[in-house]
């Protein structure tokens, strides 16, 4: 693997970096000497997180940006911020996420699994992708997973208005990040902008311990570190042997095939639409660069 080389000039944008996946893959970008941009809801973490990061890595260029994902006002607010002070974005890395046991809604009346883990990403695409371009060969990554193998997109009940159950609206929002990567991928064809979806693994963190019983966490035996599922993601992120691919599935570090129905090319439209009609309904006058 490729990641090793000084990318002193490179800006990078992850979501989510304050736990888990994102703040080891975080780290681990940070020893490139690229500079870090991370969105966060909470800044006294942050100030933590960073502090761990700039130890870790030995490399003082982090900033945290204040943005809470269950807001796309707050998402505008913060990709505002970044545009002012960064031209060119070479990575964004889309990984924050949440599994939520009961329906609870964001700020803006979204289901806050479909709202936070694909919406709020799919708006901050959009905020971004002039500096993307600009930045190119550049890269973005949608951090999904292989949930969407057995619980997919429910295109019209993106909300789960019907029974809510969480795997089910986790599996909705995590096969949107696929459908969201196909399509993307068509419009930013001849951009120099690539864009791949990503399955990690099972990693241990909040996310897992906070949503299975530790029993379950002892049966199932294949979760791995944070540590080791980041390296899968730094990875794609910037390793020259995946610079040109885009479009694509990949679990850890090998490409496959996702679901069957990820690859309806009228389904990937139809939540493209949707899901620009639900940011438009919010806010006010906003007009996407790639429709
Ligand atoms: N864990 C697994 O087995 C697994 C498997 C497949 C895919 N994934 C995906 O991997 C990604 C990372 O998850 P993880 O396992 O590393 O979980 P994690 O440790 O719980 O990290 C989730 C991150 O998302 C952030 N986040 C959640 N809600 C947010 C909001 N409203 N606004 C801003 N940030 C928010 C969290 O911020 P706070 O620190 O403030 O909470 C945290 O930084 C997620 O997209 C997840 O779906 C995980």
């Amino acid at each position: 693997m490729n990641n090793t080389q000084n990318l002193k000039e490179k800006v990078i944008v992850i979501t989510g970096g304050t736990s888990g996946l994102g703040k080891e893959a975080a780290k681990e970008l940070a020893k490139t000497n690229a500079t870090l941009v991370i969105l966060a809801r909470n800044m006294e973490l942050a100030s933590q997180v960073k502090e761990e990061i700039i130890k870790y890595s030995d490399n003082a260029k982090i900033e945290f940006i204040q943005s809470d994902l269950a807001s796309l006002k707050s998402v505008k607010e913060a990709a505002e911020k970044i545009v002012s002070k960064y031209p060119k974005i070479d990575v964004l890395i889309n990984n924050a996420g949440l599994f939520s046991s009961k329906r609870v809604l964001t700020e803006d009346g979204y289901e806050s699994t479909f709202g936070v883990d694909y919406l709020a990403h799919f708006y901050l695409v959009l905020l971004l992708i002039e500096e993307l371009k600009a930045g190119a060969p550049s890269r973005i990554i949608n951090v999904s997973s292989n949930i969407h193998l057995f619980f997919g997109l429910k295109i019209n009940d993106l909300q789960q208005e019907k029974r809510y159950r969480s795997q089910k609206a986790y599996g909705n929002a995590k096969a949107a990040m696929v459908f969201h990567t196909y399509e993307l991928h068509k419009r930013l064809e001849g951009t120099g902008v690539t864009v791949n979806a990503f399955h990690p693994g099972h990693i241990l963190t909040k996310m897992t311990t906070d949503s299975i019983p530790k029993i379950f966490i002892k049966l199932i035996r294949n979760y791995i570190s944070p540590e080791k599922a980041a390296k899968a993601l730094v990875y794609l992120a910037i390793d020259d042997e995946v610079a040109n691919i885009s479009g694509k599935y990949f679990q850890k570090f090998t490409m496959s095939e996702s679901s069957k129905e990820s690859y309806n090319v009228e389904l990937q439209q139809q939540l493209w639409n949707k899901s620009l009609e639900m940011i438009q309904e919010k806010i006010n006058g906003f007009q996407s660069k790639l429709d």
